[in-house]
């Protein structure tokens, strides 16, 4: 690699990517495909010609109590039911399967600490773990059935938490660690979950905040929850209530380390997962047990072509969203990989850590976002090039299309020219990979998801009439039920009907984006076409932060829209209306008015930019017209206004973005 560009200047490098934008296909490596575990085409068809016999075949390659003998069960769609005359446990495949197998001495995890802790996990260990905490559990009257929350950090214990539930039939709620006490209290309410399993305090780049006593604050009023065990992980104060808080340390030292996992039908629900939707309450998607693990399993090995034996694997995600359900904990563990699991941020203690520790760890399968691409361009190769990167045989990206200048840079800089990029599309509703390549068959094109998985469905259709869109953009759709589709959403059946299935009918699932299909036949993502912003790949509803915003007491109305954003992909843009006659806040509101956002959602949701508005452009029955404030934040011409209640007020607004966008210059 002597003189390559990525050991030359930033300026060569720049240059070749610029370059090798031309290029349009790139055929999987040679080496690679010769080793794959998928190489041969025929893959797709034969999964095509018999899907329901092909997914049977990936249900069998778990272990089962009883066998399902039986795919799809479509009877009463879209509640479709999957392997349903079979029984199974999600942490007996998880842990016992690769103990059993005299796997359990392998590391499940290499754990690492912000401040450069380090824990190596292995399989024995998490099934001791897991089978005292899930005695504990059941000690505590959590019965099969009861969902428990989880509130926790990029800690060992989030894993052991999560098979405890799954062992005893307990669906668990996992709410992402960045969230606010306030949406923990509004996710435990929802799903009426008896226990909460939290942490005295999360550390995050040298400082720590503390967790249990916030959601102290909130959760007092809460009478479904009766239990909360709480995980020393910094010795951070805090108080336990009598009878209701538990220590998990004591709870694990208490308890028997012996606990058989239920035998669950194929259709017991796994967990529930809220994710952002149209309106301000979140949706509660529900997974369940046989069809998740058998979508999870198969794309987890086939996707990164996972070699247990050999590879070391790393998905950055959060356990908090549904990346890290599916992708830290349950793929990899139903495999029986070796995975690094990392507390801390990207930039922390310095800007080169991701990649001090794929050289430390002998990383050879790496999975992360775009943003975080993004953000490692800008800080320039001199943090990466300190570290040896060799071991690395696969890249992914998930959750935002990825631009062809990232894509390529992720290509050459971390990938050294020889690893298959996997851009992996799917969502928290279909709980496993939808469009991918398969790395050692597919040639890949920077930018596009490319085509569905084996045994998957997917079209582009018209908005109008579901039309299959021959060449161009439309709707997103996939066309056959899958195993790993939610089945619901938690106490909401027909929201679930209606958001997904309410178009086009029951056999076509609804996405909620909007992509296009090319000559070859692949897939490039647009975007969402909901009201949802895709803040460095993760969600936000629109409907959620306007109503955070109106919370404020200064505030009389809030509308609140994504636009382009170079970093984050989109950012959140908020035009604001004041009570009173105030038209406009100072720099200290727009503070206030952020850590408000930050306080009742959570960091992530603050907006970026807020626009002070006299008023809102409105349709006559009083419908925000967020398309027209979308052109103005990003400066384009406004389209029509003329069905607006009062046009002026577009006028209004564009003086407003002129003069900020002079008093920035
Ligand atoms: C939405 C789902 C899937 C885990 C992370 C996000 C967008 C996701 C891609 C991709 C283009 C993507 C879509 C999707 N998205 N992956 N590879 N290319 N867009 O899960 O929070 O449920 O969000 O993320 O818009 O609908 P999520």
């Amino acid at each position: 690699m002597a003189d390559t560009a990525t050991q030359a200047g930033g300026e060569q490098l720049e240059e070749k990517l610029e370059g090798m934008l031309d290029i349009e296909k790139f055929e999987p490596p040679e080496d690679f495909h010769k080793h794959a575990l998928l190489s041969d085409p025929s893959v797709f068809e034969e999964a095509d010609r018999d899907w329901k016999g092909w997914w049977l075949k990936q249900a069998k390659e778990l272990h089962w109590f009883k066998e399902p003998t039986e795919s799809v069960d479509e009877s009463n769609a879209p509640f479709y039911k999957w392997f349903n005359d079979g029984k199974i446990n999600a942490s007996y495949n998880c842990l016992d399967r690769h103990v059993e197998a005299g796997n359990g001495d392998r590391v499940a995890f290499h754990w690492r600490g912000e401040e450069g802790e380090e824990r190596d996990i292995t399989y024995a260990e998490l099934l001791r773990d897991t089978q005292k905490l899930a005695n504990a559990l059941k000690e505590l009257g959590i019965k099969k059935g009861d969902v428990v929350g989880i509130f926790l950090p990029m800690i060992p214990e989030v894993v052991v938490a999560m098979m405890a539930c799954a062992r005893i039939g307990a669906p668990h709620n996992v709410v992402f660690g960045g969230f606010s006490a306030d949406s923990v209290k509004e996710r435990m309410e929802f799903s009426e979950a008896k226990a909460l399993i939290t942490v005295d305090g999360q550390r995050r780049k040298g400082k720590t905040a503390p967790v249990k006593a916030k959601v102290d604050e909130v959760i007092s009023g809460l009478d479904t929850l009766q239990h909360m065990i709480v995980v020393k992980s910094t010795n951070n104060d805090c108080e336990m209530k009598e009878g209701r808080d538990h220590w998990y340390h004591e709870l694990l030292e208490k308890a028997d380390d012996e606990c058989p996992a239920e035998e669950l039908d194929a259709e017991h629900p796994l967990y529930i997962l809220y994710t952002s939707g149209s309106t301000a309450k979140p949706k509660g998607v529900v997974h369940t047990t046989g069809g998740y693990l058998t979508g999870i399993a198969a794309t987890h090995r086939y996707v990164f072509d996972l070699k247990p034996e050999e590879d070391v694997y790393w998905c950055s995600a959060d356990v908090g969203w549904v990346t890290g359900h599916s992708y830290i904990v349950y793929g990899p563990m139903l495999n029986g990989a070796t995975s690094v699991m990392f507390e801390g941020a990207p930039d922390y203690p310095h800007k080169g850590i991701w990649w001090e520790l794929c050289e430390r760890y002998g990383v050879t399968l790496f999975y992360t976002a775009p943003t975080a691409i993004r953000a490692c361009m800008k800080w320039g190769v001199e943090h990466v090039n300190k570290f040896d990167l060799s071991k690395l045989r696969l890249l992914g990206t998930v959750g935002e299309p990825i631009n062809p200048k990232a894509w390529l840079w992720y290509h050459v800089v971390i990938g050294g020219e020889r690893c298959p990029i996997v851009d992996t599309w799917w969502q928290t509703e279909t709980g496993a990979i939808m469009i991918t390549p398969l790395p050692g068959i597919v040639e890949t094109k920077p930018g596009s998801a490319t085509r569905p998985f084996p045994g998957i469905a997917a079209d582009v259709v018209d908005e109008r009439d579901g039309t299959p869109v021959a060449d161009g953009q439309g709707l997103l759709v996939i066309t056959r039920p899958w195993p790993s589709m939610l089945r619901t959403l938690y106490k909401e059946d027909e929201r679930f009907v209606e958001t997904y299935f309410d178009r086009f009918g029951k056999e076509t699932y609804l996405v909620g984006d909007a992509a296009r299909k090319d000559k070859d036949g692949y897939f490039w993502i647009i975007g969402r076409i909901d009201d949802v912003v895709n803040v460095s790949g993760h969600r936000m509803s629109t409907a959620e932060v306007e109503s955070a915003i109106v919370s404020h007491r200064m505030v009389a109305e809030a509308a609140v829209i994504g636009q382009a954003d170079e970093d984050s992909g989109q950012a959140i843009c908020a035009f604001v209306t004041l009570e009173g006659d105030e038209t406009e806040g100072s720099d200290d509101l727009i503070a206030e008015i952020r850590e408000h956002v930050a306080g009742r959602i959570g960091k992530l949701a603050r907006p970026k930019r807020i626009i002070w508005a006299d008023d809102l452009p409105k349709t006559r029955s009083g419908k925000i017209m967020r398309r027209l404030l979308r052109d103005i934040a990003e400066g384009r011409a406004v389209g029509d206004v003329t069905t607006l209640r009062d046009p002026d007020v577009m006028q209004q607004l564009e003086g407003k973005i002129k003069e900020e966008h002079q008093s920035e210059q």
